[in-house]
């Protein structure tokens, strides 16, 4: 039994890789998707159904479940895993980028960010020692560093400012989480904005404190397609190769191919959770969006060789009128189906590399998912 941390490359093609990550609630296999469950739950599906999706490993949220039901509570009730029921691993982020999306009044300071929760204004301060605290707390097998996702658009002069106290809060955060407790790993994030060089500065700084694994933050705010590849293809080979490699909040089927030609070991997005609530499904064929007329009276599955409960039980005509008729079922059905899609996605995706046939595979993937879609 490894110990938690511990990081083993497998067979790779090209620039990407795969590989295993030991975590205290046990293995993940790489590259990874990781399904959302900001307040605690995957929205409308229990544990039993991640596990039966095969989903490896799920992500929290630090901002949510410190404001509502709070940190002290978790941790009193025997940690995240213990409260929602899950004991494979789990990832929180630090906080930082949601205090930037979601919270009112922000004011950003040396010591930390100061917001206003989103439930009820009271004031609230995140330092990089508190959220720590926070996710030790939860007990999440990676925490994530506090961290300012600099706006899109924001210019140079901006962006180092804010990429120096990113810097200075990751150590702070290193100093927090030196290692060690519950083996609980830590990983720092890189921001820098569009400016390369910022990238290449932020990832020296990081290397330099030393973290468990490394991200990529900052990215999917609303740049292009391009500007988000030409980042990802330049900041990614800075990063260590023998630690695990995170694109934070990306995202669509072409994105994730992308990104694991570029290195990337590790996902999490709200695309397929998200979509699945409003109806767009995923299959291999390409997106169908359900509530459409044409499957008003179409009596065959999403996708016959899908092996979700979704596609084996019902037809497309009923997940339509599930849909339509805004009926709780739908939101758990579809769900269950576009998680399925990606964690088969990812599994393929693995296989490709580890048989040399990646860029056969992600060809084959961009055929389905042309950019003008998600
Ligand atoms: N999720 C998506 N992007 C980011 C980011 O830049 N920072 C953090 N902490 N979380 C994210
Ligand atoms: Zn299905």
């Amino acid at each position: 039994m490894n110990v938690p941390g511990t990081f083993t490359l497998g067979p790779g093609d090209g620039n990407a890789r795969t590989g295993c990550l030991t975590t205290a609630h046990g293995d993940v296999e790489t590259p990874i998707f990781m399904p959302v469950g900001t307040q605690g739950t995957v929205k409308s599906l229990c544990p039993t159904d991640l596990h039966d999706l095969k989903a490896q490993i799920i992500l929290g949220n630090t901002y949510h479940l410190y404001l509502r039901p709070g940190d002290e509570l978790v941790a009193k009730l025997g940690g995240l895993h213990r409260f929602m029921g899950w004991d494979g691993p789990i990832l929180t982020d630090s906080g930082g980028f949601q205090v930037f999306s979601l919270s009112g009044l922000r004011q950003i300071a040396e010591e930390g960010v100061t917001f206003s929760s989103h439930i009820d204004g009271s004031r609230h301060l995140f330092s990089p020692e508190k959220v720590i605290a926070i996710q030790q707390n939860l007990g999440s097998d990676i925490m994530m560093v506090l961290d300012e996702c600099v706006p899109y658009g924001a210019d140079r002069a901006y962006t180092e400012k804010s990429l120096a106290l990113t810097t200075r809060w990751a150590r702070r955060c290193r100093q927090a989480h030196p290692g060690g407790h519950r083996g609980q790993l830590l990983f720092g994030i890189v921001q820098g904005g569009f400016f390369k060089d910022l990238r290449a500065e932020s990832a020296a700084q990081l290397l330099e404190i030393g973290f468990d694994g490394y991200a990529l933050g900052g990215l999917s705010v609303g740049e292009s397609r391009e500007e988000m590849y030409d980042i990802l293809g330049d900041a990614t080979p800075l990063l260590p190769a023998d630690r695990p490699r995170y694109l934070m909040g990306v995202g669509a089927p072409r994105d994730l191919l992308a990104g694991m030609a570029a290195g990337i070991d590790m996902f999490d997005c709200v695309l397929p959770t998200r979509n699945a609530r409003n109806g767009t499904l995923f299959t291999f064929q390409g997106k169908v969006n359900i509530k459409r007329a044409e499957y008003r009276e179409d009596d065959t599955p999403l996708d016959p060789t899908c092996p979700c409960y979704a596609c084996q039980t019902f037809s497309k005509a009923y997940l339509r009128h599930l849909y339509v008729a805004r009926e709780l079922l739908s939101y758990r059905l579809n769900t269950l189906h576009n998680l399925t899609f990606f964690s088969i996605m990812m599994e393929r995706a693995r296989q490709a590399i580890r048989d040399g046939r990646f860029a056969a595979f992600r060809a084959e993937m961009e055929a389905v998912y042309p950019t003008d879609e998600e």
